[in-house]
């Protein structure tokens, strides 16, 4: 058969590292996560240890998460950590008031986060208040954490934690374009640079982040770089990129349910990423801000559909389905392709919380498609991403028009190339030629879905697994067979 889509190699292209926290995970307070998702309590039912669920826990064990981003978003700048510390029955009891004015028992606050991170083996990325707190609050918080003596080190072994833990990055801040502040980029700037200036921890500085655009205004990233000291005082800028399958705030669509139309309008507008990320390195290029020392963060980035329905008060509980996975696949394939400059991402979110890995209700636990996306990409953490150009058929709905398939290559530390490839189509089967690799077996998984909006419940939590693949070449060619709403993983030999 003719193969429709063809892979080129610039083999003699640099290759840059994909970093493994481009897998990295955003954990806000934020309906039933941590409560309920996450944190359960020592008292409950559920198995936990510590407070933590044992089976979210394993789970997230299993996708070797990089890094956490905690505790917002929007509720960063509602959050004083003085309310999370100390014996959990003297911690006040607030309202989220970010978020649906769920109460807020404070049971998960700093030493919960920074255990569970450490047991975990992931990196930690704090969010610091910038909306209603003070750069006093903030630096008082980073040595609470850090510090090795002194009356907050004492305080801190006194609610049960004699060594400090590392803050490895730091934003201050967070949308202060809106529910952070409605700051214009200059105000935010000095902010910035006032709180970033006494933000010091003990040993190793963290890798400090500036809250910076999103995809609608990547002048306000422009703006904030022109301040005079604030690149010497970070490290990278943020930028915020979801996926509404509609485009509109006010109906984004179904979950689940939709028509072609929005599978059609999900991809092309899930695809702008890779626009907003080159808007973003020409502003770093412009303010002559080289790659290598200053990183672009995707800390936020993800499907954002209409809350299910039945779902009340959980707020931006959504159900995630093949079409996610997809969405997932395509903007990694982009991530990857971005490693120079794109340094860290947090797809929201982590658990029960817009596209989020894991779903829980009571005792009950689902893995999500986006979950398997993000177990079946592991090879790629650390990776160096190779050059390719893909010449790919088009997948067309009524006046929408993209590239049916997508496809990143990597050569892995054990010398392998791993190849995911994303067929975005709701209808074609493709074939695509991986000839240009010179390997003859294709060996890995497959997601996909039977339908455009297959996904897992409580009831059937398999529904959407990856399956074993397998392709052998003949004569020279390795062509592979890639069903219609599908992410291909595999390693070629
Ligand atoms: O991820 C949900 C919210 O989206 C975050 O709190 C906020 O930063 C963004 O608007």
């Amino acid at each position: 058969a003719l193969a429709q889509a063809r892979i080129e190699v610039h083999a003699d292209a640099p290759t840059h590292t994909i970093a493994p926290e481009i897998y990295g995970q955003f954990l806000e307070h934020v309906g039933t996560q941590p409560y309920g998702g996450i944190w359960v309590g020592e008292d409950s039912e559920i198995p936990n240890t510590d407070g933590i669920r044992n089976d979210v826990f394993d789970a997230l064990k299993a996708l070797e998460v990089p890094v956490v981003r905690w505790p917002g978003g929007c509720f960063a700048d509602l959050y004083h950590w003085q309310d999370g510390i100390g014996p959990e029955a003297e911690r006040p009891l607030r309202v989220n008031m970010v978020w649906g004015g769920t109460p807020e028992t404070n049971a998960f606050g700093t030493h919960e986060f920074f255990d569970f991170a450490e047991r975990l083996g992931a990196k930690t990325y704090l969010n610091v208040n910038l909306g209603t707190g003070t750069a006093k609050e903030a630096a008082d918080w980073l040595e609470y954490i850090t510090a090795e003596t002194g009356d907050r080190a004492a305080e801190r072994e006194e609610n049960g934690r004699a060594t400090p833990w590392k803050v490895d990055y730091l934003s201050i801040g967070n949308e202060t374009w809106g529910c952070g502040g409605h700051f214009t980029a200059e105000t935010y700037a000095d902010l910035y640079s006032q709180y970033a200036s006494f933000a010091k921890t003990a040993g190793e500085q963290p890798v400090r982040i500036i809250s910076g655009a999103h995809d609608g205004n990547p002048e306000y990233a422009d703006t904030i770089l022109q301040h005079p000291y604030i690149d010497d005082l970070a490290e990278g800028i943020s930028l915020h990129v979801y996926t509404l399958p509609t485009g509109d705030w006010g109906k984004k669509g179904p979950a689940t349910g939709f028509p072609e139309a929005e599978w059609a309008s999900t991809m092309k507008r899930t695809l702008r990423m890779a626009d907003v990320i080159a808007d973003q390195r020409a502003i770093f290029e412009e303010h002559e801000l080289p790659a290598d020392e200053f990183g672009l963060y995707v800390d936020e980035w993800g499907m954002w559909v209409d809350q299910d329905e039945d779902t009340n008060p959980p707020a931006l509980y959504q159900q995630g389905s093949i079409r996610d996975a997809v969405v997932a696949g395509l903007n990694l394939n982009i991530f990857h392709e971005n490693a120079d400059v794109v340094r860290m991402t947090n797809i929201a979110q982590m658990v029960n919380v817009l596209q989020a890995m894991i779903l829980t209700d009571g005792p009950d636990m689902v893995l999500t498609p986006t979950y398997h996306v993000f177990e079946m990409y592991k090879p790629f953490m650390g990776a160096e991403a190779l050059d390719l150009d893909i010449q790919s058929p088009d997948y067309t709905y009524a006046d929408v028009t993209v590239p049916a398939i997508s496809v990143s290559a990597a050569l892995t530390e054990e010398g392998k190339i791993v190849l995911a490839v994303v067929n975005a189509s709701a209808r074609d089967n493709h074939l695509v030629d991986a000839s240009a690799f010179g390997a003859s077996t294709a060996i890995g998984r497959i997601l996909q879905g039977k339908t455009m909006d297959a996904h897992n419940t409580f009831e059937d939590p398999n529904r959407v697994h990856p399956v074993p693949y397998r392709t052998e070449g003949s004569g020279g060619d390795l062509i592979l067979s890639v069903p219609p709403r599908s992410v291909l993983v595999v390693t070629l030999e």
